[in-house]
């Protein structure tokens, strides 16, 4: 048996920065309100026909170059994603024709924000029992395609991103994946769900008239949820690995809400140095923001050999998990 390791991590974020002042212009809203009440100071907007397989393909691009590899090699991919290209074919089959990655197979995972620590945990499994030497996970979402423009509520909050890493199996005396924690809680959907376009209000006029082709939240349920629910992740996988928050070198957090971020780590007891934070740059990328945190710590060398990393998340569904990792870089 092989623990799964992160080998290679990359992502991509379209080219058009939209800042809070931006939407001032808009939308009765201010960059005063958006930065207090979220973090947020601007976020990326895919360019008219970019689709969510566009950022996935190219984050994937990166990460391959980075690792050395030809597409060819990737035996799986996994695509964490609430906004696919379309229901079928799955966003995966799409990244797997753009990368040119001939002999892999590959699927999509609906997990919301918590969707790339869903798909994290369930490829980690292919390749903990040999089936799979290479696993592409990718989260990736083009929020700007299910938002309402005119929705302050929701508007201000998302951005659009794809981020991906690679797992292979861990060589004699690396730790890799740890453990994880995966949970739902169907009680909270309605608190944020789109309900239109599926087998239950499949899109008509009707549905496209009453909006539910778009995000509905009631934002102050979340936002209590959340922070329970990523506390309790947290706390629940540390106690049953023995480990103290303090042995953490790095906390990475899914970006919904920066006060959400600070009451979970507060509550951790974890120095801010060790948090990571990118919500002020991108927004809420939903399922890519927790391959973006761990690309750009990467990236910026906050990472090292044998650091012991937490994820955590919380989203739509209720959603929620946490994993534990060692660096092996
Ligand atoms: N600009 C200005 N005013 C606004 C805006 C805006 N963009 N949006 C809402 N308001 C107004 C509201 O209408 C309300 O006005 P009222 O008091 O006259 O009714 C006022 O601001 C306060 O609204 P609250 O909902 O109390 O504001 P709150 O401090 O709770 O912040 C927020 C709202 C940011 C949505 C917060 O609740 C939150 O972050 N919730 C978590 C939701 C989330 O992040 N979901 C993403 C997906 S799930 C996940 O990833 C965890």
């Amino acid at each position: 048996m092989y623990n799964a390791k992160i080998t290679a991590t990359a992502y991509h974020v379209p080219e058009k920065v939209v800042t809070n002042q931006d939407l001032e212009k808009i939308l009765d809203t201010s960059d005063e309100w958006i930065r207090t009440r979220t973090g947020i100071r601007e976020r990326r907007f895919a360019a008219r026909g970019e689709t969510t397989s566009d950022l996935a393909a190219a984050a994937s691009q990166k990460l391959l170059e980075q690792r050395g590899i030809a597409a060819r090699d990737v035996d799986c991919i996994v695509v964490a994603t609430i906004t696919p290209d379309m229901f079928f074919p799955s966003t995966a089959c799409l990244v797997q024709e753009k990368i040119g990655a001939k002999r892999a197979w590959g699927f999509d995972l609906s997990g919301a924000c918590s969707g790339f620590l869903y798909a994290l945990a369930t490829a980690s499994q292919f390749v903990h029992s040999g089936a799979y030497r290479k696993v592409l996970v990718i989260g990736a979402d083009l929020m700007t395609s299910i938002l309402n423009p005119k929705d302050r509520n929701t508007y201000v909050l998302f951005g659009d991103a794809a981020g991906a890493i690679l797992l292979e199996p861990t060589r004699r005396g690396e730790q890799g994946i740890i453990d994880f924690i995966l949970r739902c809680d169907g009680s909270g959907g309605r608190f944020l769900c789109m309900p239109g376009g599926g087998s239950l209000h499949p899109a008509s006029h009707e549905t496209v008239r009453k909006n539910m082709h778009f995000v509905h939240q009631d934002g102050r349920a979340v936002f209590k949820y959340a922070v329970q629910g990523m506390a309790e992740v947290t706390t629940d996988i540390l106690k049953r690995n023995h480990i103290r928050a303090s042995d953490l070198a790095l906390f990475v957090p899914h970006q919904a809400n920066i006060r959400i971020i600070d009451a979970v780590a507060e509550r951790l007891g974890l120095h801010p140095s060790k948090v990571v934070r990118n919500i002020e740059d991108f927004a809420n990328t939903t399922a890519a923001t927790l391959p973006i945190g761990i690309a750009e710590s990467h990236e910026r060398r906050r990472l090292h050999k044998g650091d012991l990393v937490l994820l955590a998340t919380f989203g739509a569904g209720f959603t929620s998990g946490s994993l534990l990792f060692r660096w092996t870089l």
